[in-house]
């Protein structure tokens, strides 16, 4: 079954929607909104569709989160009274109490929805990246057997070409979605489908625009 992110112009992309027990990958360098993508499907999933989300966030502090969300117009406070929608922030240092306090957060809520803006902060603080990436990889597979829809975010450093940091994290997703910067005078921003395993989805790179009520995409 798959589910809408609610992006204008995204799920016309791809089926319709993501599947669930799917994890997504939205790759991007600095500034190229994966945080709003990924605070746009938190909040329409709990808006529109009913479904409550878990937003863990690494490298921002929920308060910025909050307020980005406020100036589209995003009422989280509201939804996060209703229990809808839970925020937290986690420091990527114990990964072994990490895993229990994500897992904890995903039953208490019994979110369906779930972002993890971004991996790439564990990349940088634990220094054994055999241990990250089996944590990485452990998490993710016990999200994707109890059918969540996961959206993790990574940065990508300037002048590289891989997906991740790491280079590792894209073969842990079903799904990748890269965010790009163009710094064209029509278009600026956009967006594009690298991969998405069983999907029928659009190869082109498509304008991606940050109008007064969130960033929505442009199909013709
Ligand atoms: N209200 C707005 N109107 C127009 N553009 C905006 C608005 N709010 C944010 N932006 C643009 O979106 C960008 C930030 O997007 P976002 O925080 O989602 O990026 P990011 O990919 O998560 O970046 P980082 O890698 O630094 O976390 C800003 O740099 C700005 O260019
Ligand atoms: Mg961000």
């Amino acid at each position: 079954m798959r589910v809408q992110t609610g992006i204008p112009g995204l799920d016309s992309l791809m089926e319709g929607g993501l599947e669930e027990g799917s994890i997504t990958l939205v790759s991007g360098k600095t500034g190229t909104c994966k945080s709003i993508f990924s605070t746009q499907f938190i909040y329409n999933g709990a808006e529109k569709y009913k479904d409550k989300g878990l937003y863990i966030t690494t490298g921002e502090t929920i308060e910025n989160v909050r307020k980005q969300a406020k100036k589209f117009g995003w009422d989280l406070d509201t939804l996060e009274k209703k229990n809808m929608i839970k925020m937290i922030e986690i420091e990527p240092f114990d990964v072994e109490t990490l895993m229990d306090r994500i897992m904890n957060n995903v039953e208490s809520l019994k979110a369906r929805r779930i972002v993890i803006d971004s991996v790439s902060m564990f990349e940088l603080y634990i220094h054994e990246p055999f241990k990250i990436r089996k944590f990485l990889y452990k998490i993710l597979q016990r999200l994707r057997d109890m059918n969540k829809i996961v959206v993790v975010t990574s940065e990508i450093l300037e002048d590289t070409k891989s997906l991740s940091r790491s280079g590792v994290i894209e073969f842990m997703v079903d799904s990748i979605i890269v965010l790009q910067y163009l710094g064209m005078t029509k278009y600026n921003r956009s967006l594009s489908i690298r991969k998405m395993r069983m999907t029928n989805h659009s190869t082109d790179i498509h304008p991606l625009i940050i109008g007064p009520t969130g960033i929505h995409v442009r199909t013709v």
